[in-house]
């Protein structure tokens, strides 16, 4: 009997392809991007082997091509993620994901004391000040976040 090498997911005719998402981490990319929504068809692998060591995971978005704005954020939970742009079934465009020098409005600030906790209107941004490990400072209150912190801290 034959058995196959790989389980492949169906490839997508248009959208977008996030290939090599860091293991279990693909539900956190979908809520970076804000979905799922009534738009979109998405189809999702779970820790899938992607050689003998590592496994990975893989979002599909069909009918919709991400811009590079959005795709940075994932470079949060994601560095070494690439985003792949189809086109009748053809990779147009194959990029990576790179972590901008602030992130704006997508993480909630730890500190319950902070500004942006707090009634007013005012939108969360973090500094990157380390790349590995990952450490972001609050613009307002100043407070650290690193890579364990992060995971909860998504808004
Ligand atoms: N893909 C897809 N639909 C298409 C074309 C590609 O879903 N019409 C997916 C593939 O299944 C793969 C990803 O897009 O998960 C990247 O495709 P490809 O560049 O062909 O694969 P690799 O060469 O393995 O990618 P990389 O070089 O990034 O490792
Ligand atoms: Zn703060």
């Amino acid at each position: 009997m034959k058995t196959p090498r790989e389980l492949k997911v169906k490839p997508i005719k248009n959208g977008t392809v996030i290939d090599h998402i860091t293991a279990n981490k693909s539900l956190n990319v979908l809520k970076i991007l804000g979905l799922p929504n009534k738009d979109a068809s998405v189809t999702i692998a779970m820790n899938v082997k992607s050689s003998q060591i590592f496994a990975k995971d893989i979002v599909k978005i069909e009918g919709r091509e991400l811009e590079s704005g959005e795709v940075d954020k994932i470079a949060l939970i994601s560095p070494y993620a690439t985003i792949n742009i189809v086109r009748d079934y053809e990779i147009v465009n194959k990029g990576k994901v790179k972590l901008t020098d602030n992130v704006k409005e997508i993480l909630i600030c730890p500190n319950p004391n902070c500004i942006t906790n707090t009634a007013e209107p005012v939108k969360t941004k973090f500094k990157v000040i380390d790349r590995n490990p990952l450490l972001l400072r609050c613009y307002f209150c100043e407070r650290i976040m690193n890579n364990k912190d992060l995971g909860t801290q998504f808004k």
